[in-house]
């Protein structure tokens, strides 16, 4: 159900849960992305009068407050985007919570202290994130689901809140989930995926099942090397992991059985080590130096990539190409944000999927507009992608 659903909102305390997991430098978000976000839902419950109680968590303390994982230092950024002030309670559930939302008017915005400073946040067992549940709930008379980004976890402010209250989802959980449903049910073709980032273990999953829908899937990052690995070649000190070496080989056989085009790098920019000033070099993929850290894709992969990227009708992508946070390290990154952004302007429904991505795009100098969507979410799209069912949208589908 939508936020309609809710009937007359005037006067009615509404939770809201968002998702403000923004990278912090210190006190600095240095990424506001998710910030900007959150901000039409909670506009639009503000103007239509509902006291409106945002909740959020940032980072992964564990269950306790701890300074650096305050929500404090978004305060700012989110009363400047609303334009209306927003009142923050140093606490989630606490007297500090509860005298913020006795003190509410009509329109007005609080902001929780990280969900996650309480253990029943986050707890496995459903018992034990019952009693958090039933407080949270106990603030509010209605919850909306606008988190996309934390859609996937089965935790008391996503999932327990949604069975204690009158819920609905919120316009970003709808329109992220639209957009990825386009992805898996009728894309159109080609269907390309770009898959990097340093982990191939997290990637697996997806993988397989992209392997069903798309028609190429383009690998990049620290995953490169446990494929070429798996294809036999000397990878030097590159990241690699060895539990994954036979699923790697068994998709590049499948790919080969298929039809899909599975693609890998042909040359790599090494290094010595992880470091911005080591010397670099660029080497033909099968033939890393023993001594060598593989950082990026090279100039020729980059170009390969590109072509298979223009002429795609639809794209999603996750996950940097190289260690793009390092100046010698980010052209594969920027190539591939570059040949989204032609295949997002010759038609193509383009998608930057994950926090990380997003904010990797960001900071090598695209605007959010250059492409047709920018997921808020990292595990939750990747996860969706996987076929999986997802506790935080399910659960606003369930009847209870
Ligand atoms: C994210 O950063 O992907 C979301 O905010 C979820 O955070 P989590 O992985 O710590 O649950």
């Amino acid at each position: 159900a939508d936020i309609a659903s809710l009937g007359d909102l005037r006067g009615k305390r509404v939770l809201v849960r968002s998702d403000l997991n923004v990278p912090l430098d210190g006190t600095t978000i240095t990424d506001d992305g998710r910030v900007r976000a959150s901000v039409p839902t909670i506009s639009r419950l503000a103007e239509a009068g509902a006291r409106v109680i945002v909740c959020a968590h940032l980072g992964r303390p564990k269950g306790a407050p701890e300074e650096r994982y305050s929500l404090r230092p978004v305060v700012a950024r989110l009363a400047e985007l609303l334009g209306r002030p927003v009142t923050f309670a140093e606490d989630t559930v606490g007297e500090s919570a509860r005298a913020a939302v006795e003190a509410m008017a009509d329109g007005d915005v609080v902001l929780l202290e990280n969900l996650r400073f309480n253990p029943g946040e986050t707890a496995k067992a459903d018992e034990d994130r019952a009693e958090f549940a039933d407080a949270l709930a106990g603030l509010a008379d209605a919850y909306v689901s606008d988190g996309f980004g934390v859609v996937h976890r089965k935790q008391a402010s996503v999932y327990d809140v949604a069975t204690r209250l009158p819920s609905a989802m919120g316009g970003l959980v709808h329109d992220e989930v639209e957009v990825l449903r386009a992805l898996t049910e009728h894309p159109e073709r080609p269907y390309a995926v770009v898959l990097g980032g340093a982990k191939v273990a997290d990637k697996l999953a997806v993988i397989d099942n992209l392997m069903g829908t798309a028609d190429r899937l383009l690998i990049g990052g620290g995953m490169v090397f446990t494929f070429l690995a798996a294809q036999g070649h000397e990878i030097g000190k590159s990241l690699f992991d060895a539990d994954s070496v036979q699923a790697c080989a068994g998709y590049l056989e499948r790919a080969e059985r298929e039809g899909v085009e599975l693609v890998l790098p042909v040359d790599i920019v090494v290094g010595t080590e992880f470091s911005a000033d080591t010397p670099t070099e660029t080497v033909p993929a099968d033939a890393i130096p023993a001594d060598a850290m593989g950082l990026d894709i090279g100039p020729e992969s980059a170009r390969l990539y590109a072509a298979k990227l223009a002429d795609a009708r639809t794209v999603f992508w996750n996950g940097p190409m190289g260690a793009f946070e390092m100046a010698p390290f980010a052209a594969g990154t920027a190539a591939v944000a570059q040949a989204l952004v032609d295949a997002t302007a010759s038609g193509a429904l383009t998608v930057v999927g994950g926090g990380d991505s997003a904010a990797a795009v960001r900071q090598l100098g695209f605007a959010d507009d250059q492409f047709g969507h920018i997921s808020t979410g990292g595990g939750a799209s990747l996860e969706y992608l996987e076929g999986k069912e997802l506790p935080g949208i399910a659960i606003l589908t369930k009847e209870h």
